[in-house]
C-alpha cells in the first residue's frame, strides 16, 4: 500500500547560522524521508525559516537592514547550508509569506468563532529607551532563588530556577540597559485551559495513541496532571508593536507571536508545495486525512507541538499530526557545544574545511534512536568510526574485486550465487533494517549494515580473488568471485543510500543502474550486465581535518561568517563576535573620581569613590596601586561599568569596575587609566 506522509523539520530562526546541533534533527529526518522514497511511498518533506518576533527585528535594526532583507539573506545562507549536507527538503518555504499570513488569519478566525481567544490585560516589563515590551529572554537581572546575576527573565542557568520576568531582582533590559518599568497592556490568548482542549489533549497524547514516544507521553501526562487538576493555562499569542510579525486582523498595534505562525509555517510552505506540484492541499489536511503526518522536533519545543499545536489545529478544523519525533541534543566531545572551544561547529565551516558531509551524515545515523536521549559527537570516534566502517568495510567490497572485473571480464558479470551466505544474510536483514530505518532506530539499522559489509569482506577474504587472478585456470572461480562481490555491493549501497545518497548515486553510477530502491536490498543484478569503470568513492577523513575544524571555529572569534557580520544577540551566539545589542548590554558611564585612597592590607587595590550623577555615589575597588598615587586621582575623569553586579571584596562592596588599559603581553608592566575629552560630564553614557 503507497502511504501518502508529510513530514517536517522543526523551522530554524531566521536570526542565526545552522550548526551542527541543528544538523542532528535535519539529517535524521532526510533519512527517514529518503528511505520512505525508496519505498515507494508518496513522501513529501518541507521546511521555512522561522522570522518573525522580537530578536530578528532589533538584529536586523542593529545592521540598519529591514528585516525582510535580513531574513532573506539568511533563508538563501540557510537553504545553502542544508543542501551541502543533502538535506533533500521538497519545498523550503518562509513564515513571512503570503500562505502563512492567511493561514494565520484563518486559525484566528476560527478559534475567535469557537470561543477560544480571549482578551486580557496583562502587566510587563517595558523597555523606556527602546520603548518596546521586552520579551523575557530580553530582561535580565539576579535570579530571585539563588541571587545569580545577570539571569534571563525565564529561568535561571546557574540553578534551573523558572520564574516570571518580574520576580528577577534590579531587572535591566539587555537590549538597553535601562531598567524596564511595568506597563499594562492588552494581550489576546489562546484559552488552552478550555475544558474541551483539555478534553482532547488528554485522548490525543495518551500512550496508547502512540503519537508520542514513551518519553514524551509521560512528559505530557506531567503536564496535563490528573484529571482533577486543570493544570494547563492560557497561552498569550499576541505582542505589542513595535513587532516583526503578522498584524492580527481586527486588532491595530498587535501582532501574533512568533510561535503562533511558526507550525502554521508548515501548512504555509507544504500549500506553496501543493500548488507547485498539482497536489491536494486538503488531501492531506481535512480532518478525515487519510495521510500521515509527522513533525520531526528537538525535545525543548514539545510543549508547543504536543499541547498547543493539535489543540488549535483540532479546533480550526485540521487533522491532527500522526506522530511527533522529538530527539535529544548534540553534546561534543561529551560537553555542550562551546566558542571558546571550537566545538560550536557551523554547517558552514565544516564545508568551507573540506569535510566530506555524509561522514557526519553516517556518523550521526549510528548515534541516533527513536527516543529523546543526546547524543555525543566524538571526535576522535568520528575519525575511527567512518574510516572503519565506510572505507575499511563498505567501499572495500567495491575497490577489491571491480579492478579484476574490468581488466579481464570486460566489466561484465556473470549470475550471481543467490544462495551465498553472505548474500541471503542481506535479503534476510533487508526487512529488519527496513523496520529500523521506519522506527528511526538508525543505530540499530547501522550496525546491522555493517555486520553484512563484515561478512561481505569475509567473503572476499575467503575466495581471495587476488590468487585466483594468478591462476590460469580459475578464470570462472575468479569471475563469479567478483560477481558477487560486486552484488554484495549493490545491495548494501541500496541500504545504505537513505544516508549516504551522494555516494550512493556514484555507485548507482559504477554500476551502471538505475536510481537504487528499496527492493534492490534483496535484488541480484542480471547476468551479462556490465558494469562501469571504478572511480574512488570516498577518501578516508584525516584527524587532522577534524582539528583544522575546531581551530577554525576557535578563530571564528575573530572574523565573523557572512551570516552574522555584525550585531545582535543571536548573531553572538553563532559567530563569536558580538552584536551591537551585546555591547549595549554594558552600561558605561563618565564617572568623576571624588576620593581616592589607599587599601590597608591590599597589595594591588586603590579604593575610589566615583561620581556617575547619581543621589549616591559608589564605591569601586580598583586593581590600580602599581601605577597609580591615589592623591593624583582625585577629581580626574574616567570611564565606569555602572551595570556590573555589585562584588563583595574582602575591604567592603565594589559596585563597579573603572576602565583601564594594560598590556596583555606584560612586555610593559604599564597600566593606563581611561579619560574622556574634556567637556564630558559624570553620569554620560559611553557607547
Ligand atoms: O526553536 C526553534 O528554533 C523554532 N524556530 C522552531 C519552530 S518549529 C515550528 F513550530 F515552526
Ligand atoms: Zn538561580
Amino acid at each position: 500500500m503507497t502511504r501518502k506522509i508529510l513530514v517536517t523539520s522543526a523551522l530554524p530562526y531566521a536570526n542565526g547560522a545552522i550548526h551542527l546541533g541543528h544538523l542532528v534533527e535535519y539529517i535524521q529526518t532526510d533519512i527517514w524521508v529518503r528511505f520512505q522514497k525508496m519505498r515507494g511511498h508518496e513522501c513529501w518533506y518541507v521546511c521555512a525559516d522561522d522570522t518573525h518576533g522580537t530578536a530578528v527585528m532589533l538584529r536586523a535594526e542593529a545592521e540598519g537592514i529591514a528585516p525582510e532583507q535580513l531574513i532573506e539573506r539568511v533563508k538563501n545562507e540557510h537553504m545553502r547550508d542544508f543542501a551541502g549536507f543533502l538535506v533533500g527538503f521538497d519545498h523550503y518555504h518562509s513564515t513571512h509569506a503570503p500562505e502563512v499570513h492567511e493561514l494565520a488569519h484563518l486559525f484566528y478566525q476560527r478559534l475567535t468563532a469557537a470561543g477560544l481567544i480571549e482578551k486580557r490585560q496583562v502587566r510587563q516589563y517595558y523597555d523606556p529607551v527602546k520603548t518596546l515590551f521586552l520579551p523575557d529572554r530580553f530582561i535580565k537581572g539576579k535570579c530571585p532563588k539563588c541571587g545569580a546575576p545577570d539571569q534571563y527573565g525565564d529561568n535561571c542557568e546557574q540553578c534551573g530556577a523558572a520564574y516570571a520576568p518580574t520576580e528577577l531582582k534590579n531587572p535591566y533590559s539587555a537590549v538597553s540597559g535601562a531598567k524596564p518599568e511595568l506597563r499594562d497592556s492588552e494581550h489576546y490568548f489562546f484559552r488552552l485551559s478550555d475544558p474541551r482542549c483539555e478534553h482532547f489533549l488528554r485522548a490525543y497524547t495518551s500512550h496508547a495513541n502512540g503519537v508520542l514516544q514513551t518519553e514524551a507521553a509521560n512528559k505530557l501526562h506531567e503536564w496535563l496532571g490528573e484529571a482533577d487538576e486543570h493544570l494547563l493555562t492560557d497561552w498569550d499569542i499576541s505582542r505589542d508593536a513595535p513587532y516583526f510579525g503578522f498584524e492580527i486582523p481586527d486588532a491595530p498595534g498587535k501582532f501574533f507571536y512568533v510561535w503562533l505562525d511558526a507550525p502554521i509555517g508548515y501548512m504555509g510552505s507544504f500549500q506553496h508545495l501543493c500548488a507547485r506540484e498539482g497536489l491536494s492541499f486538503d488531501e492531506y489536511f481535512a480532518p478525515d486525512s487519510k495521510a500521515e503526518l509527522y513533525h520531526f522536533i528537538g525535545k525543548d519545543i514539545l510543549y508547543f507541538h504536543a499541547l498547543f499545536w493539535p489543540a488549535e489545529l483540532t479546533h480550526v478544523g485540521f487533522r491532527t499530526p500522526t506522530k511527533i519525533c522529538a530527539h535529544g541534543f548534540l553534546t561534543i566531545n561529551g560537553a555542550k557545544m562551546s566558542k571558546s572551544r571550537g566545538t560550536f561547529i557551523t554547517a558552514a565551516s565544516y564545508l568551507e574545511q573540506g569535510l566530506n558531509p555524509e561522514w557526519l551524515r553516517y556518523y550521526f545515523a549510528g548515534k541516533l534512536s527513536g527516543g529523546m536521549e543526546d547524543i555525543d559527537l566524538n571526535l576522535a570516534d568520528f575519525v575511527a568510526r567512518v574510516n572503519a566502517d565506510l572505507i575499511g568495510k563498505y567501499v572495500n567490497i567495491a575497490s577489491r574485486t571491480a579492478g579484476f572485473l574490468a581488466r579481464r571480464f570486460d566489466g561484465k558479470l556473470l549470475a550471481a550465487d543467490a544462495k551465498l551466505l553472505a548474500l541471503s544474510s542481506v535479503k534476510t536483514a533487508a526487512p529488519r533494517i527496513a523496520a529500523h530505518y521506519e522506527a528511526r532506530e538508525f543505530s540499530k539499522a547501522m550496525r546491522e549494515i555493517m555486520a553484512l559489509a563484515d561478512a561481505a569482506n569475509q567473503y572476499v577474504d575467503n575466495v581471495k580473488p587476488w590468487e585466483l587472478a594468478k591462476q590460469a585456470d580459475k578464470d570462472a572461480e575468479l569471475h563469479l568471485a567478483c560477481t558477487n562481490s560486486l552484488n554484495l555491493f549493490y545491495r548494501l549501497t541500496a541500504l545504505l543510500k537513505p544516508v549516504l545518497p551522494a555516494l550512493a548515486e556514484k555507485a548507482e553510477a559504477f554500476l551502471n543502474i538505475a536510481p537504487l530502491v528499496w527492493t534492490d536490498t534483496t535484488a541480484l543484478l542480471p547476468a551479462g550486465h556490465t558494469i562501469r569503470a571504478y572511480h574512488h568513492l570516498m577518501t578516508r577523513v584525516d584527524l587532522k581535518q577534524v582539528e583544522a575544524l575546531v581551530a577554525a571555529n576557535r578563530a571564528n572569534l575573530a572574523p565573523a561568517p557572512k551570516t552574522a557580520k555584525s550585531a545582535g544577540t543571536a548573531a553572538a551566539e553563532t559567530s563569536g563576535t558580538i552584536g551591537i545589542d551585546d555591547f549595549l548590554k554594558v552600561d558605561l558611564r563618565i564617572a568623576r573620581i571624588v576620593e581616592a585612597a589607599q587599601v590597608e592590607g591590599a597589595e594591588k587595590l586603590v579604593r575610589l569613590v566615583l561620581d556617575i550623577g547619581e543621589e549616591k555615589p559608589r564605591q569601586v575597588f580598583a586593581g590600580i596601586k602599581s601605577a597609580y598615587d591615589p592623591a593624583q586621582l582625585q577629581g580626574r575623569l574616567t570611564v565606569m561599568v555602572a551595570n556590573l553586579a555589585p562584588r563583595k571584596m574582602k575591604f567592603g562592596l565594589s559596585e563597579g569596575m573603572v576602565l583601564a588599559a594594560s598590556d596583555e603581553t606584560g612586555k610593559t608592566g604599564g597600566i593606563y587609566l581611561l579619560s574622556p575629552d574634556a567637556g564630558a560630564t559624570p553620569g554620560m553614557r559611553v557607547k
